[in-house]
């Protein structure tokens, strides 16, 4: 059976760093098996209601009364089933930007119909303007993944001590006044991403 492997472009922005991050994801596993289906989803095309907190998915069925509403069920049938999922989301104020806030707060009735996500292959992206930041958006995306039961990965590729294990991509270069031009790329952001998505298609392959 061919796995489904999901990407989330978690920006706002459709055609900028977190696309970017992912983009890398996919060549990474591309590297790996051109077997999987990829199933690039960029968050800025669905319509997602913030939570309420009315708590009606704590109770049999479990459903969210917003879903009748909006694109969730939509992304429903789009996320669950996926044997790995991918997120970059933006740093906004240290934190990740609203859009995949509000996305993780409405997956709560999947956690509450028993764990829909569990054993899905996580690996949490991050797009920072700055250097030395992004790494709390990290956080909050592997809490989500904990949370949900999922199994949380980074990159093991390349040298281990020149490589990082967590893909953040950032706008800022070396100097203080020094960001990534028109043309330009964060080559290692690039690395480390495309060596995740080798990561994570290697895992699927071993877990199937
Ligand atoms: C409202 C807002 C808040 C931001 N806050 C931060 C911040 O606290 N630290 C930082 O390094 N970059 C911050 N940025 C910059 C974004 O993280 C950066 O532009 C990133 O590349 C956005 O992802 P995208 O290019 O995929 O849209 C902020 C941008 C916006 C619009």
């Amino acid at each position: 059976m061919v796995k489904k492997i999901s990407l989330i472009v978690g920006s706002p922005r459709k055609n900028r760093s977190c696309n970017f991050l992912i983009d890398n994801a996919i060549e990474g596993i591309k590297e790996i098996s051109d077997e999987f289906e990829i199933n690039k989803i960029q968050i800025s095309e669905y319509k997602i209601t913030p939570c309420n907190g009315c708590d009606a998915c704590l109770k049999a069925p479990n459903d969210c009364p917003l879903s009748e509403n909006d694109d969730m069920k939509k992304l429903e049938e789009k996320i669950l089933g996926s044997s790995a999922l991918l997120i970059s989301a933006s740093n906004y104020f240290g934190t990740i930007c609203s859009q995949v806030k509000v996305f993780i707060d409405r997956s709560r009735p999947w956690k509450m119909k028993n764990y829909l996500m569990k054993d899905i292959i996580f690996g949490p992206m991050a797009a920072s303007g700055l250097r030395n930041s992004g790494e709390s958006v990290i956080v909050n995306l592997i809490n989500f993944a904990l949370i949900q039961g999922m199994i949380v990965v980074g990159n093991v590729e390349g040298v281990p001590f020149l490589e990082g294990n967590i893909p953040i991509t950032t706008l800022q270069k070396q100097g203080l006044k020094d960001f990534v031009g028109k043309g330009e790329i964060d080559e290692l952001g690039a690395l480390i991403a495309r060596d995740l998505g080798k990561r994570v298609a290697e895992l699927v392959l071993k877990m199937s």
